[in-house]
């Protein structure tokens, strides 16, 4: 029986991986996708949606535009690790998408894709988390529906955005906050502590490109950001972020998690969208977020290779 899922975007060159690996993975059949601003404007994240769903073969996947900006504040950022256009500046060779964005926005497809489910839903937000707070917030009956929640964000010893925020909740922190935090949705966070380590090599990159056309063109999109990720890591590689959180999706447990009691700081300092997470042992918090903080961190690079 396969798994309904989502996937919540903001293409994004690891995003491109993470749709690439639901879409060859037949533990889970992709519903649906919703885009949000982020790694670029939600014009160039729709776009890139709809090009690389053309580019797997399955336009047949309606996609579901969310929001432009999060709840609060203007997003302050736009400049992108993911290069000008959110691939690279490759977003043009990719197929030119036959079809446009759905009728129905994002949190309108979410919800009808949830009603109209005969089995719970997995949905995985790889961006900023404004859709799913304006889901729940519009449609709390619908959390019945969602079988979990994988979410790709936070980081527990540091960010990228800033020293202490990673960027998909830095750029909402109060949409962050209401998911992670005031909802009571089963959900798994994985963090950059995980995604950094399972950071894949250009080597590596170089055996997906050679086992066909479209793993190559994936690989095409990674210039921009492989030479942040090179800064970043200190070494020849790349964070596939985003991959990894659709791995759970795709392989419950293949990540191992921890529940911690967790806050988002929402405050205006120089801490804004940071993942607090409590780790003294006696705590009187009862509410946890499963955290997944560890893996067979080669295992998973040659289970994405694989199935990619
Ligand atoms: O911090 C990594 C996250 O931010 C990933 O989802 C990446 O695509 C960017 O959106
Ligand atoms: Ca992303």
């Amino acid at each position: 029986m396969t798994t309904p899922l989502i996937i919540d975007t903001d293409p994004g060159v690891d995003d491109a991986f993470a749709l690439a690996l639901a879409v060859a993975s037949p533990e889970v059949e992709l519903i649906g996708v919703t885009t949000v601003f982020g790694n670029v404007s939600l014009e160039d994240t729709t776009r890139n949606a709809l090009r690389l769903l053309a580019l797997l073969g399955r336009e047949d996947v309606p996609v579901g535009v969310g929001a432009s900006r999060p709840l609060i504040h203007p997003h302050p950022h736009l400049s992108s690790a993911h290069g000008s256009d959110g691939l690279s500046g490759f977003a043009h060779t990719l197929p030119e998408a036959t079809r446009g964005p759905d009728l129905r926005d994002a949190v309108t497809l979410m919800r009808e894709l949830l009603e109209q489910a005969d089995r719970p839903v997995t949905i995985v937000p790889i961006g900023p988390l404004t859709n799913i707070a304006l889901l729940l917030a519009a449609h709390p009956y619908l959390k019945p529906k969602i079988g979990r929640l994988v979410v790709m964000g936070g980081g527990v010893n540091g960010g990228n955005v800033t020293a202490t925020a990673e960027f998909n909740l830095w750029s909402d922190p109060e949409a962050a906050r209401r998911v992670l935090v005031e909802e009571d949705v089963p959900t798994t966070l994985v963090t950059m502590d995980l995604t950094r380590r399972c950071a894949v090599s250009a080597e590596w990159l170089q055996a997906l490109a050679g086992k066909s056309e479209v793993n190559a063109t994936l690989v095409g999109l990674t210039p921009d950001y492989l030479a942040t990720y090179r800064r970043f890591l200190g070494w020849d590689g790349m964070a596939m972020h985003d991959a990894v959180a659709v791995a759970e999706a795709v392989r419950p447990g293949i990540l191992r998690a921890t529940g911690f009691p967790v806050d988002v700081d929402c405050s205006y300092g120089p801490n804004r969208g940071a993942l607090l997470v409590d780790q003294r042992l006696e705590v009187s918090n009862p509410k946890t977020l499963d955290i997944a903080l560890d893996t067979d961190l080669d295992g998973l690079r040659q289970f994405i290779l694989d199935r990619l």
